[in-house]
């Protein structure tokens, strides 16, 4: 049984965001908990090789010997490995710095994610950065060039981009804006504010006011990260245990969409605050099912705030009655994987009936999955959702490439077993 209490990883995007401003601050920066994964070490090791001293360890404490805002040394190529996190912020980052020409590049799944949605805007504002033909890595930025404060509108809410133009907003002269259609994660933001920089707000309007001399990010501790506890809540809510508790999670509301939709289909949360963690509320889950879970809608603006969740969704709605639909969802295509696509696959090689639709896909339920053999196609997220899919299978799932995991969450199968669910 899925029962009792366990921590969970700290948290991968604001281990990313602490790196990299503490790198950049004029102080040395001591970072309590960093998440240790293969992701998090790639923007480790992308700072150190800008020249920035930094002692300690992922997982246990990382301090930083800050170099100042445009005191990093680049390398003529940083390999982003996995990570289209550290590239895109790193992209905002360069232009500001003083370099000959830099190369931004990353591993094969990397190499296929788009790349002109960071490129374009910030060629808009002067910089001269190319990415290969297809708007794919690498990105090579040429000698930094000053650049022009403007308005950003984004066809589609995302953090990356938004932390990437808000960061080069810190080199340009005057106000950079960015607009989102809905609110993607704030963490840059409130890491900007804890650093010392005001940030301007407009709706759903963000802007900085450039330039900005230095930042001083305060020592901060990462809380537990939401995408990961919610591999184990949703193994609870499958199996239909009678309570575990997540502690220590982070609960920016820009990350905790899940938790409605889980309402919504019949399960049991109750939210715990307990404070502030790294400038972001932070608590524990108590996760309980209380009966049989009912298919759901989940809606375009719903999703920003749950876009790595959504592959759980669908897992959700294999168990549930009737069918469970993600619309507005295009984003997913363009994730480690095509995850509407890699979700649906997955979830067609366990058995369960699921569409794929332009935007998103419907799972018709039949409270129960008889299992099989699935691809983790070299993503994360789909190798733990097939781990929690087999826990709860009728006949188990095998799945070819679990150690994908390691990217966000390397001691996933511990933690599942720690639960007891794998005994
Ligand atoms: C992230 C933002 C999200 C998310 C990704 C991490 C971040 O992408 O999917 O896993 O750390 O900023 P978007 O840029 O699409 O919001």
């Amino acid at each position: 049984m899925l029962n009792g209490a366990i921590g969970i990883p700290p948290d991968k995007s604001i281990t990313h965001r602490a790196l990299l401003l503490g790198a950049l601050s004029d102080r040395t920066v001591a970072v309590e908990r960093p998440l240790d994964s293969a992701d998090t070490g790639a923007t480790l090791g992308a700072v150190e090789a800008c020249g920035v001293g930094a002692a300690g360890h992922l997982g246990d404490r990382v301090t930083l010997e800050g170099v100042g805002l445009r005191g990093l040394h680049v390398p003529s190529t940083i390999d982003c490995m996995n990570a289209g996190t550290l590239m895109r912020l790193m992209a905002g980052i360069l232009q500001g710095q003083r370099c000959d020409g830099a190369c931004l590049d990353g591993d094969e799944s990397l190499r296929r994610r788009p790349m002109n949605r960071v490129a374009r805007p910030l060629q808009a504002m002067g910089a001269d950065i190319h990415t290969s033909p297809g708007g794919t890595p690498p990105i090579v930025i040429s000698a930094p060039v000053p650049l022009r404060a403007m308005e950003h509108e984004l066809a589609v809410a995302s953090a990356q981009v938004k932390s990437c133009l808000l960061l080069a907003g810190m080199y340009a002269d005057g106000e950079t804006w960015v607009r989102e259609p809905e609110r993607s994660r704030d963490h840059t933001e409130r890491m900007l504010e804890a650093a010392g920089v005001p940030l301007l707000r407009d709706g759903l309007a963000v802007g900085i006011r450039g330039p900005v001399d230095a930042i001083a990010l305060p020592d901060l501790t990462v809380p537990g990260d939401f995408s990961s506890a919610a591999f184990h809540v949703v193994a609870a809510v499958l199996r239909a245990d009678p309570v575990v508790r997540l502690n220590g999670v982070n609960l920016n509301p820009t990350r905790t969409g899940l938790l409605p939709v889980l309402q919504r289909m019949g399960a049991e949360v109750r939210v715990e605050a307990q404070g502030d963690m790294a400038g972001e509320p932070s608590g524990d889950l108590f996760i309980a099912r209380a009966g049989a879970l009912r298919g759901t809608e989940v809606a375009p603006e719903e999703v920003p705030s749950l876009i790595d969740e959504l592959p759980l969704v669908g897992l959700l709605g294999a168990f549930a009655t009737g069918p469970t639909v993600v619309r507005g969802a295009q984003e997913l295509r363009v994730k480690e994987s095509d995850r509407i696509a890699s979700v649906c696959a997955a979830l067609r090689a366990m058995g369960v009936r699921a569409e794929e639709r332009e935007d998103g896909f419907a799972v018709h339920g039949a409270g129960r999955i008889p299992g099989g053999e699935m691809d983790a196609v070299g993503d994360h997220r789909l190798a733990m959702l097939g781990a929690v899919a087999g826990l709860a299978s009728d006949e188990g799932v095998a799945i070819r490439g679990f150690e994908a995991a390691a990217v966000s969450y390397p001691g996933f199968a511990r933690d599942l077993a720690e639960l007891g669910a794998l005994g």
